[in-house]
């Protein structure tokens, strides 16, 4: 593992640089983070597994990367999973996983394709990525009910606003948080390397 991408991702990009940044890291991200050990798509797929009453209902991965989410909803028994992402070499590498029904890139900030009981973005909203306003698309674009699942790295429980913009959904009754689990992210990295899965319910 080169700590090239890991040195970069954390400073601050805008939504072109960040989606630069993802084409130029695609062909590396897989070794990179397997390298470290990541485990929080393993741990979001188990969790919306144990609140999730359907497995056949779709579910929108946003920001699906090169696929590794996907795989693990699909390990997890999900069978119709798309994926979304602004960055086309990310995606081209999520192709050849053979877990998505769907794929296709978005431009950031853009509205997010409709009719989905269930949305993910692991590993997406937070710093190295998406900005909050991600997580108001998301929720604009959820069924009711429907289940958001999502994970913030320790960089990103660091930075209010990003647990205010969740807190902002329940305090206001708008979703029920149905689960939430703090564990290993990128265990081999050293520090700030945990995360925290939320699964919410939009009201
Ligand atoms: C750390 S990767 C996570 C990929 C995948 N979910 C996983 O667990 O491996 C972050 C992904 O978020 C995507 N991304 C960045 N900004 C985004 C945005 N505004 N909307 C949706 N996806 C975005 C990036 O292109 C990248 O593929």
């Amino acid at each position: 593992m080169t700590k090239k991408f890991f040195d970069r991702v954390y400073n601050p990009m805008n939504q072109t640089e960040t989606r630069d940044f993802y084409d130029e890291w695609a062909a590396q991200y897989e070794s990179d983070v397997a390298g470290a050990g990541y485990a929080t798509p393993g741990r979001a797929a188990a969790l919306l597994a144990a609140v999730s009453p359907d497995k056949s209902a779709p579910i929108l991965d946003v920001g699906c990367g090169t696929g590794l989410s996907g795989v693990e909803f699909h390990r997890a028994g999900f069978t119709t999973i798309d994926g979304v992402d602004p960055s086309s070499e990310m995606l081209e590498s999520a192709k050849a996983k053979g877990a998505y029904r769907n794929l296709s890139k978005i431009q950031p900030g853009a509205a997010l394709p409709t009719g989905y009981p269930s949305i993910a973005a692991i590993g997406v909203i937070g710093c190295g990525a998406a900005p909050a306003s991600l997580f108001d698309d998301i929720m604009t674009a959820l069924e009711t009910p429907g289940l958001f699942i999502l994970s913030y790295n320790d960089h990103a429980l660091e930075v209010s606003e990003f647990m205010d913009k969740l807190r902002s959904y329940t305090d206001a009754g708008k979703a029920t948080l149905m689960a939430e689990e703090y564990g290993p992210h990128l265990p081999d990295l050293g520090s700030n390397s945990m995360s925290k899965v939320f699964v919410l319910q939009k009201a």
